[in-house]
């Protein structure tokens, strides 16, 4: 937090820029990264580029057995749309403002359409954690962070903290 890139604006991608090997390993490198560090979600202005790609790790459960991991999906030149007016109030954390948390309100359910990896589109409906992590992300893209979108400060606090006094 503090470099101007997680305040601007970033740019699309054409559908042949995408394809590039510049492209494809910026995207393979930010995968990494947010595994590296645990995250569920990585845009590509937490690593300084300037472009509207983000990653959204979903929690999935490929054989049922009760035991899910998180898979990184890459979403480019996303537009999110909400999908009814319900807002939740939940808990938030960003890599580029580690240590910290706050409650955000946030759309429910969303539509999300985008391109992925091969420059090929995608139309997702999402809600809850999913819905929360796109509608994080996305925000990313054009500058915004989660503390803009709370309604009160309230609720912020250290990670610390959070684990002595706010988790379940
Ligand atoms: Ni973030």
């Amino acid at each position: 937090m503090g470099h101007p890139v997680l305040r601007a604006r970033a740019r699309p991608l054409d559908r042949g820029e995408i394809r590039t090997p510049a492209i494809q390993k910026l995207i393979d490198d930010m995968i990494e990264t947010m595994e590296e560090y645990h995250g569920v979600g990585l845009a590509a202005p937490q690593v300084h580029e300037s472009v509207r790609i983000f990653i959204a790790g979903f929690e999935e459960d490929a054989d049922g057995d009760g035991e899910t991991t998180i898979v990184p999906v890459p979403f480019i030149n996303p537009e999110i749309a909400s999908l009814g007016s319900e807002k939740v109030a939940d808990w938030e954390g960003c890599l580029s403002i580690p240590d910290i948390r706050g409650q955000v309100p946030r759309h429910r359910r969303i539509r999300v359409r985008a391109l992925d990896r091969d420059a090929r589109p995608v139309d997702l409906q999402l809600e809850d954690f999913s819905a929360r992590v796109v509608q994080h992300e996305n925000d990313h893209l054009d500058g915004v962070l989660f503390f803009d979108r709370m309604t009160s400060f309230e609720s912020l606090t250290f990670m610390e903290e959070f684990s002595k006094y706010w988790r379940d």
